[in-house]
């Protein structure tokens, strides 16, 4: 697959290893920004807090699968239900959470495990057979947790 992924620090540098390793074609951006167009994924990796000024900087982003992997020390933005919810709005593509609760810095171990490790993702459902597929190949075992909407009754 072709996958863009916006933050190429310790969890987006670490997957572009992982997933290029698995033999996906990975473009990584920066705070100077770039294109995403062609890309049949979009994993976002940047503090939390500059989500928005990451995918403002980014062109081409519509409607790609995305992969959200950002976590937040800070107040988030309460227009949206979460940070994946911001994200989506937009890139506006089938979305997933997933690599926020895994420490890149442990990346290079995944595969010396005894176990598969697992990483917990959610995900909408069209974006659940990527999202598997990418955590798969980056060394883990994925552990479905449900859709990122809570639905009625939550
Ligand atoms: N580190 C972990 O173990 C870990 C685990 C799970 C989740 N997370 C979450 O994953 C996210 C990334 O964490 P990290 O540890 O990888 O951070 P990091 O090592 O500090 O890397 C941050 C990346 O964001 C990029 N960036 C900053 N502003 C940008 C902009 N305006 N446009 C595009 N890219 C921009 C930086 O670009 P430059 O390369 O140009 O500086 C850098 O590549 C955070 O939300 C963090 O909470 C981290």
């Amino acid at each position: 697959m072709k996958i863009t992924i916006i933050g190429r620090g310790r969890v987006g540098g670490g997957l572009a290893q992982l997933w290029g390793a698995a033999g996906h074609q990975v473009t990584g951006l920066g705070r100077d920004g770039g294109d995403a167009s062609g890309a049949d994924v979009v994993a976002v990796a940047v503090p939390g807090q500059l989500i928005e000024q990451a995918l403002a900087g980014t062109t081409g982003l519509a409607g790609q699968v995305t992969i959200d992997c950002c976590n937040l020390y800070t107040q988030r933005d309460e227009r949206f239900l979460s940070l994946s919810h911001q994200i989506k709005a937009t890139i506006g593509g089938p979305t997933a959470k997933s690599f926020s609760t895994n420490f890149a810095a442990l990346y290079e171990q995944i595969a010396a495990q005894r176990a598969r490790l697992s990483n917990f993702f959610a995900a909408e459902p069209a974006a659940r057979e990527t999202a598997e597929r990418l955590i798969r190949d980056a060394g883990y075992g994925p552990v479905f947790v449900g859709d990122l909407d809570p639905g009625p009754g939550s």
